[in-house]
């Protein structure tokens, strides 16, 4: 397949060698991967890196004094550096590592509102965010006896402005929001949002799990307290994830998890907590994963997101505009601003018959409510298939995925 894009500096094909299961075929037809919102590949410079980890520098970290444990300790603790760093944390200790953006909410749920959100107050989401940043709410909710008040969006996928200022009217414990929705796209206008919630002392959380691998983001700028987001999602491995927290937050904050690590001593009359990070990363991390996400984290780098970025939204373009040629085909969530996330139905078509059809001609697309049940309630629809974008897709990619909708849509109405 040709692999060029019209991005001055941005060398398409050079990227695409990089990842090594983007030349796999399936069904005798090359592999279209547009399923980068659930999770993104991984370039061969993380493959190699967890893999020269494993077999030339792996010890368990934080208590060994051999060469390999306080080696393997170094490479950790450099890892939460370069993650510090990329989003703009003014301190690596402002970085936890966890095992996703899901656990990253959960221990903010768990931890921090117990301590600072007051009774009968209430934490405001939005109906577009993902589960993930919805049930831990509703969990610590429930225990500690707080309201759940969910934002309003428009018909086009965007956040109610008017309706986010209204809900910050009442009592509010808390704020907590998607940066860019998985099943919409919408990137939200958080630093605005944010500084609303901040003139009245609310804290808040930003779920970043959609923006960081497709944006770089700086959390001082944003000003947010917590910023959430996943390693795998970010052209890295799974099972590491990152909780960004304000330093003075993340100090006032009881434990998540107990067990090692995390303590400063240990006594049956009673026992002392590390300071954070160390505080909220109980037994031995993930610490090839975290290794792999600063490989990853440096490898976009070297991409260069602004070559990324416009390569992402002429892709998008592309789509949307062979989409729209569809009769019966709706794109759900066409915000002004939105990532590289075409969501759709086309009438009289069921999504997940959709997805098979388009699997059989190599299109890896998701079909189904996206982790966002109360999106689609909202919006009055059950599913929707959704293709979403890296920057190593092609023009020639979603001209394929164009050929195989039409002939799927022929066939199935
Ligand atoms: N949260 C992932 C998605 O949006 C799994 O598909």
């Amino acid at each position: 397949m040709v692999s060029t894009s019209s991005v001055p500096g941005f060398d398409l094909a050079a990227v695409r060698s990089d990842f090594p299961i983007l030349s796999r075929e399936k069904y005798g037809k090359p592999l279209v991967y547009f399923d980068n919102a659930a999770s993104t590949q991984k370039p061969r410079q993380v493959i190699e890196r967890i893999k020269e980890f494993y077999s030339t520098g792996y010890a368990n970290i934080h208590r060994g004094l051999h060469f390999l444990s306080e080696e393997a300790t170094a490479n950790y603790e450099s890892a939460r550096a370069t993650v510090a760093a990329y989003i703009g944390a003014s301190t690596p200790d402002e970085i936890v590592f966890t095992r996703n953006a899901t656990e990253s909410i959960n221990l903010v749920a768990a931890t921090f509102v117990p301590e600072v959100v007051p009774t009968g107050s209430s934490i405001v989401l939005t109906v577009m965010e993902h589960h993930a940043n919805i049930v831990p709410w509703q969990i610590v909710a429930k225990k500690l006896g707080l309201r759940i008040r969910p934002v309003l969006i428009s018909r086009n996928g965007e956040l109610d402005r008017d309706d986010f200022s209204e809900a910050l009217k009442g009592n509010v414990g808390m704020v907590a929001l998607s940066h860019v929705s998985n099943s919409l796209g919408t990137i939200n206008p958080v630093k605005e949002l944010v500084a609303e919630a901040k003139e009245k002392g609310i804290p808040v959380l930003l779920d970043g799990a959609q923006a960081v691998p497709h944006f770089r983001v700086n959390v001082q700028e944003l000003d947010c307290d917590f910023y959430a987001f996943s390693g795998h999602k970010l052209f890295g491995p799974t099972g590491i994830g990152v909780l960004f927290g304000k330093a003075e937050l993340l100090e006032k904050m009881p434990p998540y998890q107990g067990g090692g690590d995390m303590i400063e001593r240990v006594s049956f009359s009673g026992t002392t907590f590390a300071s954070p990070p160390a505080r909220f990363e109980a037994g031995t991390p993930h610490i090839a994963g975290a290794i792999g996400l600063a490989e990853a984290i440096r490898y976009v780098e070297r991409v260069g997101p602004s070559g990324a970025e416009q390569h992402e939204a002429m892709l998008l373009d592309r789509a949307s505009c062979g989409m729209k040629e569809i009769e019966g085909l709706r794109i759900i969530g066409e915000a002004e601003h939105k990532v590289a996330v075409a969501s759709f139905v086309i009438d009289g078509v069921h999504p997940h018959d959709l997805a098979t059809f388009l699997d059989r001609d190599g299109v890896a697309v998701r079909a189904g409510h996206h982790c966002t049940m109360p999106l689609w309630e909202h919006l009055g629809l059950s599913a929707t298939t959704r293709a979403s974008f890296a920057f190593y897709n092609t023009f020639e990619e979603v001209d394929v995925f164009l050929e195989s909708l039409r002939r799927t849509v022929e066939l199935l109405r």
